[in-house]
């Protein structure tokens, strides 16, 4: 592998929503001077790298993934000053700083865009898609049409989310200009990597019917991000995954992304996003066997992660969030983590977060649940309706960080944060965690720290082991020098047998009997077998 694709086995990101992490000025909401003072934290769980979610100017109708400047900070999240600050102040503690990169759409509110709807002669007027009439039946993630009237222009402009989302025309080149030139205003300044939101909805075809993925996409993030001065940014994409896609995307002679977000074991369990089904763990074991041995096969990089703020948690969906909440946290986490790939650890997974239950929309603020409520009132009755917004809201993730049980939970001084705080946060916060004896920060950083001491952790080979047995993950990493066995079972106790012994690293339980034997519900041991 490429130097500049094997350091990334080195990062552990921490993926912060700053809207929810730490507010340091009183108003309810988040900011960079929270971020600053939390950095300490991010360090001592083992992360070396933070993603934050969008923290440019936006009205805030998609919490910044709707942007009005591209180079100026929110001032909900404070000035440019605070962002160089927090940039200085995460690189002298050896953290790289990941920011997000909104590039398929920006707020109607940008300057491009208000100039654009006033007339088709504007010159900003073809920075965007227009039409007389809509162009496809297309309906919008947020709900709606994707296509919206714009009364100046007697056209209908292009938003594949939100009204306030309108879609970037990249067929001009001069919006490419525009986002190569925005990304190397940030690298300039210092930043370390970009993770690109949507990124496969830069092309499209209406002819074809084709949304994303259209016949231009790795032309244009060739165009951005195959430049030589980029070489070293780490870049990740969400966008298609399937086997071609990501060979497309992410090989190494492709000059585009460093790797892509797999996303397809976060949808065991559910259909769509509102509706639970039944499911067991071992799908989403097939699914990391898969991603595991197609990413060794073509030497690319591949992603850790378990969640983001646009699911809800995945502990509460496929562990169990209550009785075995401890077990079940941990235990996933070292069935992904000590895969081969980069983790990714999402703000709150470290204490073991939990889905919400609200009685009332009102405690919702996420515009796709809302829309989607907007769209099936009146076809589906209300309490169910609320249950499967329960189920399945992007708010139970950008719920505010609970670091401790008081009433505003350390996370502000406000009487009232922005959205509440997940209806769990007495019992689930950072402070009772670290104080237990059972402690998911604690299992984490030991995890972590064990990722870091050991290079076969990180760059070794992977292969499992009793692929066969059900309801567990068994699997081996190993390099000329180091063997290491990881053992999870899932939600039976069971018995597993025939596996080498060695010497015990790291347990969810109080294990003290070798790598053979009887397994509790959701314990995980991980041994060294090094001679
Ligand atoms: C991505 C983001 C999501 C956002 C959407 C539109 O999927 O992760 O939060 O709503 O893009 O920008």
């Amino acid at each position: 592998m490429k130097k500049e694709f094997l350091d990334c086995y080195d990062l552990v990101v921490y993926q912060i929503y700053p809207r929810s992490f730490r507010d340091s000025d009183g108003d309810g909401i988040g900011d960079l001077c929270g971020i600053i003072s939390k950095l300490d934290y991010i360090k001592s769980l083992g992360a070396n790298a933070i993603w934050l979610c969008p923290i440019f100017k936006s009205p805030q109708c998609d919490n910044g993934y709707d942007i009005s400047d591209y180079r100026d900070i929110d001032p909900t999240y404070g000035t440019m000053a605070d962002f160089d600050r927090l940039l200085a102040a995460a690189h002298e503690k050896g953290i790289k700083v990941i920011m997000d990169f909104v590039a398929n759409h920006t707020s109607s509110e940008h300057e491009w865009f208000k100039r654009a709807r006033t007339s088709r002669e504007d010159p900003y007027h073809d920075y965007y898609y227009w039409s007389e009439k809509p162009l496809t039946d297309w309906r919008a993630e947020f709900g709606g049409s994707t296509w919206e009237y714009n009364e100046p222009t007697g056209e209908y402009y292009l938003h594949s989310f939100a009204v306030g989302q309108p879609d970037v025309n990249w067929t001009n080149p001069k919006v490419r200009e525009e986002y190569k030139a925005i990304v190397d205003f940030w690298v300039e300044k210092g930043v370390d990597g970009f993770r690109c939101d949507v990124l496969d909805h830069i092309s499209k075809d209406f002819e074809k019917d084709m949304r994303r993925n259209g016949p231009h996409l790795h032309e244009y993030i060739r165009e951005v991000f195959g430049r030589d001065h980029l070489k070293n940014i780490y870049t990740v994409g969400e966008a298609e995954t399937t086997e071609e896609s990501i060979l497309a995307t992410c090989g190494q002679d492709r000059r585009e992304l460093k790797s892509v977000f797999q996303f397809s074991h976060l949808a065991v369990g559910r259909k769509g996003r509102y509706t639970p089904v039944p499911h067991k763990m071992d799908e989403v074991k097939d699914i990391l066997v898969d991603w595991q041995r197609f990413t060794a096969e073509h030497d690319l990089l591949y992603i850790l992660l378990t969640d983001n703020h646009d699911r809800p948690w995945f502990n509460s969906r496929m562990g169990d969030d209550r009785a075995l909440r401890y077990e079940s946290a941990t235990c996933v986490a070292t069935m992904v983590y000590l895969l081969k790939g980069i983790p990714f650890i999402y703000q709150g997974q470290e204490i073991g977060c939990a889905n919400s239950h609200f009685s009332d929309l009102s405690a919702f603020n996420d515009v796709e649940c809302l829309g989607y409520y907007e769209e099936e009132k009146g076809n589906i009755p209300d309490a169910e309706l609320l249950e499967q917004i329960n189920f399945g809201s992007r708010d139970n993730t950008r719920r505010p960080f609970a670091w401790d049980a008081t009433p505003a939970h350390g996370f502000t001084t406000a009487s009232e944060p922005w959205l509440p705080y997940a209806s769990r946060s007495e019992e689930i916060n950072l402070a009772d965690d670290i104080a237990g004896e059972k402690s998911i920060f604690r299992f984490y950083e030991s995890l972590f720290a064990l990722r870091g001491e050991r290079a076969v952790l990180r760059y070794g080979e992977w292969t499992q082991l009793q692929s066969e047995k059900e309801d567990c993950f068994i699997y081996l990493r190993e390099d000329g020098k180091e063997r290491i066995l990881v053992v999870c079972n899932f939600e039976k106790k069971q018995t597993i047998d025939g596996l080498p012994e060695g010497k015990l690293l790291l347990s969810n339980y109080k294990r003290t009997s070798g790598a053979n034997g009887e397994y509790a519900p959701y314990e995980c041991a991980v041994y060294d077998l090094t001679e």
